[in-house]
């Protein structure tokens, strides 16, 4: 690993509802308060409606607490969107740019992640951005090129010091969810060894190989750990398998040895 930190997050996507959110993070604080001074980088991405209770239970916790997208502009008309303004005062230190299911329910852009990676660094967030490829392009075997472009272009722009504010999640969208097919070790080795090398051509050796590299796609608690082992694979980002209190302690516990 080229981080000292080893990330864990959760997005919840669609689910859970406030109270359901609270329980959640209750339990999960009790079970992992031990980890709070250990080199766990714990984070929980909730439903926006979640987001102003949690952030005042979390504050000062050793859980952060992150938003599942943002908009790149602080206020206007922009009707439905969530500006950074809005989330900074619940708490959210963590905006998740890109996600699969943006991208491909949403139509959501690579242009519009780098507008989104932009306004989330320049209000101090960390911009965690997902690449990933389809299922053709896999195929194609055009994996590499397609997480190159979606990474120069998200990122374009930025400078080294730009670099400590972002965090980067690979997750193949073949292999997300519930018809999702987890990605063998060994690929996902290659992939994350392609997207660090163009972390360092984009931002330097220093700066990039200091991006922490996050996989996700149906981690569960039988890959875990052989995911985390890999070079250049600093932490994971997980669904489905964290959604539980316990379960997602369990993952931790696992990797955290
Ligand atoms: P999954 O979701 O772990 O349920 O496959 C991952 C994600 O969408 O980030």
């Amino acid at each position: 690993m080229s981080q000292k930190y080893i990330y864990l997050g959760t997005n919840t996507k669609m689910y859970k509802t406030i109270g359901d959110t609270m329980s959640y993070l209750q339990r999960l604080h009790e079970l992992t308060a031990d980890l709070a001074n250990s080199p766990l980088r714990l984070f929980v991405i909730p439903s926006y409606t979640s987001l102003d209770r949690a952030g005042i239970y979390l504050k000062g916790s050793h859980i952060l607490l992150g938003a599942q997208n943002m908009c790149w502009e602080k206020e206007g008309q922009f009707t439905g969107e969530i500006s950074p303004v809005m989330l900074k005062e619940t708490g959210v230190s963590v905006v998740e740019i890109g996600h699969s299911e943006r991208r491909h329910i949403f139509a959501e852009t690579d242009e519009q992640e780098e507008k989104k990676v932009k306004a989330a660094i320049a209000c101090g967030f960390t911009a965690l951005l997902c690449i990933g490829e389809t299922k053709r392009e896999k195929e194609y075997g055009i994996s590499d090129e397609i997480l190159s472009v979606q990474l120069k272009k998200a990122l374009y722009g930025l400078k080294p010091e730009d670099a400590r504010k972002v965090q980067v999640a690979y997750e193949p969208v073949w292999a997300i969810g519930v018809n999702g097919v987890p990605a063998a070790a060994d690929y996902v080795l290659m992939r994350h060894r392609a997207i660090r090398s163009v972390l360092c051509a984009l931002f330097g050796n220093k700066a990039g190989n200091g991006v922490p590299l996050l996989y996700g796609g149906s981690v569960n608690k039988d890959n875990a750990v052989e995911l985390t082992k890999l070079p250049d694979v600093d932490g994971l980002f997980i669904g489905r398998s964290a959604w539980d209190a316990e379960a997602f302690n369990n993952i931790i516990r696992q990797v955290m040895i």
